[in-house]
């Protein structure tokens, strides 16, 4: 099954074979690793049609055969034209961003967003002369369109934003995006295409960190861009000139030569290549394992994730559950929309005592493991504000609703019961503590 020609086949099926590649060598079941640096040219005249992209491949930089199963197969999930895979989940932001922006460009942002590329953005992005503006996910369209100037090259949100769940109006965003000339780029991580596909709501572009679930055993670091295909270049050409205009005499524009697929190859034969954040075959390796079994992994990570929620509403400790598959929860429609086989599982809660009772809780939990990271087979917790958010003023902090006693669950596979009963047995040593 090659990556288009599954789409007539379930997710359940494409999540293990889309995309595949039967080795000519050995006729391998199972994607091998095709850990090589590069590639043999059989002549002068191969090596400089490898090079100029009419033959085979030329380096491992950013083209791998193990790598190009995965893209195949992450593009098929989500519905793309094609698909990039670098280093890390960071990668896949900056890559995606260094394939729209360039010094002096400007990116319009949702305001709640996962730290790490909020960090990026007013970090190592803005020292780049990338400029980030943060507009409230549910302001009005003019709010929106007002803050939109030439040099505006994205709007830029997360699904499902971690830690908060504050899920977006996918819709609406890409409708924003459309009547502003720029594309809509979502980080899908948390949804994973199986419970969330972003192209089908009008995003162009989705990134993710496969580090997460869809690699879903915690032992891989690995990021993607998937491209829809949908957003028109040519449209927007002087927004665009690096997918618009000739390289240089005598080349067509990347839109000439590839058409939809314009802006991957921009990413894959000049930002993956001149940059290299190339990521090593043997951690994809460990993806498509991963992959093959996303759907039944995410239906037991949100069953689990509804349960712990629902059961930790009650608990004296606990002053609020931030969880989009709750019906008291503010973003519930907009999860009951976009999240129709379950919410995600990312639990977060406010404990009533704030950053003490969280100490007493996090240091009371048995099963549950204390680290960061999300989309672990392992049910993991971690108190933001003195890890992810530490570099934030608490001014800040409260600014974007991270509470002092928050405390993000990324709810694993384990029995449900089970790690209800952990956290229940550290919420009640965190209720004897007095509220700041
Ligand atoms: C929503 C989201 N996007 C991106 C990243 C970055 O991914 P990585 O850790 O693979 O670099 C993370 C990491 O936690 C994340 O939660």
């Amino acid at each position: 099954m090659t990556q288009n020609d599954g789409d007539d086949y379930a997710f359940e099926t494409r999540q293990i074979h889309a995309g595949e590649l039967i080795d000519a060598e050995a006729n391998a079941r199972v994607t091998p690793i095709y850990q090589t640096a590069g590639y043999v040219f059989d002549s002068f005249d191969d090596g400089e049609a490898r090079f100029a992209g009419r033959a085979g491949r030329a380096y491992s930089r950013n083209d791998n055969p193990t790598n190009a199963v995965a893209s195949r197969r992450l593009a098929n999930l989500e519905g793309g034209v094609d698909a990039v895979l670098v280093a890390s989940g960071q990668a896949a932001i900056a890559a995606a961003l260094f394939g729209l922006a360039s010094a002096g460009d400007h990116i319009l942002t949702t305001d709640s967003l996962y730290e790490g590329t909020r960090e990026m953005f007013r970090g190592a992005l803005k020292r780049q002369g990338l400029n980030f503006t943060a507009v409230a996910a549910d302001a009005d369209e003019e709010t929106w369109l007002a803050k939109v100037t030439p040099r505006t090259k994205a709007i830029y949100t997360e699904t499902i934003p971690n830690p908060l769940g504050d899920v977006v109006d996918l819709e609406r965003l890409g409708r924003i995006a459309e009547n502003a000339g720029v594309p809509l780029v979502v980080d899908n991580t948390v949804a994973t295409p199986y419970l969330c596909r972003p192209f089908e709501w009008g995003a162009h572009i989705v990134i993710h960190s496969t580090s997460k679930w869809l690699a879903g055993h915690g032992a891989v670091i690995g990021g993607a861009i998937i491209d829809s295909g949908r957003f028109d270049w040519a449209a927007n050409a002087e927004r665009f000139p690096q997918l618009t205009t000739p390289p240089r005499p005598g080349v067509g524009s990347f839109v000439e030569r590839f058409g939809q697929s314009a802006y991957l190859a921009y990413l894959r034969t000049v930002i993956v290549l001149e940059y290299g954040p190339t990521v090593p075959p043997s951690s994809t390796f460990l993806l498509l394992s991963g992959l093959e079994t996303l759907s039944l992994r995410m239906e037991r990570h949100v069953d689990n994730a509804q349960a712990v929620a629902e059961s930790l509403v009650d608990h004296p400790a606990v002053s609020r559950v931030l969880y989009p598959g709750l019906p008291s929860d503010p973003h519930y429609e907009l999860g009951r929309k976009y999240l129709p086989s379950g919410a995600g599982s990312i639990v977060s809660i406010d404990l009533r005592g704030g950053r003490d009772a969280a100490r007493v809780f996090f240091d009371a939990l048995t099963l549950v493991s204390r680290m960061t990271h999300i989309g672990d087979v392992r049910t993991l917790a971690i108190h933001t504000g003195s890890t992810i958010h530490a570099k934030l003023s608490e001014e800040e902090r409260l600014s974007i609703g991270i509470v002092p006693g928050l405390i993000r669950l990324s709810i694993g596979l384990e029995k449900a019961d089970d790690i209800v009963r952990d956290l229940r047995q550290a919420l009640d040593k965190a209720a004897l503590v007095e509220g700041d």
